[in-house]
């Protein structure tokens, strides 16, 4: 386990932002954190990165509790805040050695590891860039690229994505996949739940403090299914149609909206042969049937806005 937090609670005053959270990251995983503005992924990732004391409970990284053995912590992970520190008046590679020595890293070895960081997040063009020059996506690869210069097992980045173009979105994406490849555990918090489901094998959404489902992306999206919604479009006489599917046996509701029949099916069943057999039967021409997707933003609000227990 690398990743493991037992009853973790952080309150600020009297707000309760961390509610009694217990997470489990093993090794190699990518572990998508969501959940809505102010319900607590700053302050896990800031805990998880040593820089925050936990009000009580426990978290630990490979092994090592935070709090009293932060310096074990500190070598083996990479943190990438939410937004990008001021150190304007350097160039890229100065600025990438000016932290690699802070990790003791010095001399042959210092200039192989800058070089390889920037080969890595693709801004060797820019090593001679003044920082404050850069794009803000180029400026969210060079805080990837500072966090990897002592190779860090475990990388807890907070939104990197946020504030970037769909292009520069990608790049980070892309970059991501890369280090997951290199076996690196990442935690990443955002909003941007598509990326998400491309990039992480397990997910976790946090709402208040409290954390409301941990577990592989199919397993969310299956939880978030509250019965089945049929989508279907006939050629003509869309009314009649939906008079006739609504008394077909289990199904709960039939709604119309913007040339479609939205159906509802009432059980858990997924199977939608009857209507269609029911339709082709009274000569409708049926021009599309399907089961409508529920991704990954349709399961995020409905787990946060408590649909799903
Ligand atoms: N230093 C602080 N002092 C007081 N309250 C704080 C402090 N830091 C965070 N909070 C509160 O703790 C709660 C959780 O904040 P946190 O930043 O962890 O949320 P978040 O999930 O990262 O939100 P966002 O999506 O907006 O980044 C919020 O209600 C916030 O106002
Ligand atoms: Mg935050």
């Amino acid at each position: 386990m690398i990743i493991e937090t037992i009853n973790l609670t952080k309150r600020y005053g009297k707000l309760i932002a961390l509610d009694n959270l217990h997470l489990n990251i093993d090794d190699g995983e990518c572990f998508g954190y969501i959940g809505p503005n102010g319900a607590g992924k700053t302050t896990t990732i800031k805990i998880l990165s040593t820089l925050l004391q936990p009000t009580w409970g426990e978290a630990r990284v490979c092994g090592h509790v935070v709090g009293y053995e932060s310096r074990d912590i500190r070598p083996l992970i990479g943190y990438v805040p939410d937004f990008f520190g001021a150190y304007e008046d350097m160039v890229v590679q100065e600025y990438l050695e000016f932290f690699a020595s802070a990790y003791n890293i010095t001399g042959k070895q210092r200039t192989r590891v800058v070089s390889d960081v920037l080969e890595l997040t693709d801004l060797v063009y820019k090593q001679d860039a003044m920082v404050d020059s850069l794009s803000r996506g180029m400026q969210q690869r060079l805080s990837v690229a500072r966090v990897l210069l002592h190779d860090p097992k475990v990388l807890l980045l907070d939104e990197p994505a946020s504030g970037l173009d769909p292009r520069a979105r990608i790049e980070i994406r892309e970059l991501l996949k890369e280090l997951r490849k290199m076996g690196k555990t990442i935690i990443i918090s955002s909003h941007i739940l598509h990326e998400l489901a491309e990039l992480c094998t397990t997910i976790g959404v946090i709402e208040k403090g409290k954390l409301l489902f941990h577990g592989p992306i199919d397993e969310i999206i299956a939880k978030a299914r509250i019965g089945t919604k049929i989508h279907i479009r006939v050629t003509e006489q869309q009314d009649l149609a939906a008079g006739l599917i609504e008394k077909i046996k289990g199904v709960s509701d039939v709604a119309q909206d913007n040339g479609r029949i939205i159906v509802s099916l009432a059980s858990q069943t997924h199977d939608f042969s009857v209507i269609a057999a029911t339709l082709l039967k009274n000569n409708f021409r049926i021009r599309e049937i399907r089961e409508e997707e529920v991704n990954l933003e349709t399961a995020f609000m409905r787990l946060t806005k408590g649909l799903v227990s």
